[in-house]
């Protein structure tokens, strides 16, 4: 990419331009990364069919609001860093590492446990990218870790959906969003 070879002609005081690009390449992956899930988040809000869409259908636009507003904080973070952000759907597409959702109408309750791995992902390389700025740029992991205070309240929403009295998920040991979806459906 341009702007692993390029440096920014400026950056917030006291980051050298080095460390400027170098924030700004992971946030910028955190930024593909809330894109999509604000995406993918309306793709189950207008997908989700059975007698719990209503509470799902209006649980999401919330979160939706939520992660735009975190999109936009992040694109403007790489800007303040001297870093143009790549906003478009075709440079998501071509930088991301993760597949697409993989589910289309389906029931809310294995939406629901899809959307748990969608959070998983998330969240854990959002901690991730938290901790490798937390020694650069401390504003930086301060937005990071605002965002997960959100981040992890909503996907307890979405697990509170998938956990039995006894405090267990139904989807526990799922790796793949499909799978997450059969388990929390077999266990309705
Ligand atoms: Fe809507």
């Amino acid at each position: 990419m341009a702007r692993a070879t390029h440096l920014p002609k400026f950056t917030v005081p006291s980051l050298s331009l080095e460390e400027g690009s170098q924030v700004a390449k992971v946030l910028q992956e955190r930024l593909n990364a809330l894109n999509d899930l604000a995406l993918t988040l309306k793709h189950i809000h207008w997908n989700v069919v059975g007698p719990h869409f209503i509470a799902v259908h209006e649980m999401l636009d919330p979160q939706v609001d939520a992660v735009r507003m975190m999109v936009d904080a992040t694109a403007e973070r790489i800007a303040t860093l001297g870093v143009a952000p790549h906003g478009t759907p075709g440079a998501l597409v071509a930088e991301r590492t993760w597949d697409d959702y993989s589910i289309g109408r389906a029931g809310a309750i294995e939406h629901l446990g899809a959307l748990d791995e969608v959070y998983e992902g998330v969240i854990t390389a959002h901690r991730k990218a938290a901790a490798d700025t937390e020694e650069s740029d401390s504003v930086t992991n301060d937005l990071l870790i605002g965002h997960l205070h959100e981040l992890e309240l909503f996907q307890w929403f979405v697990r509170a959906h998938l956990e039995s009295s006894s405090g267990a998920l139904s989807t526990d040991g799922a790796t793949t969003e499909r799978g997450a979806a059969r388990k929390a459906g077999a266990a309705s």
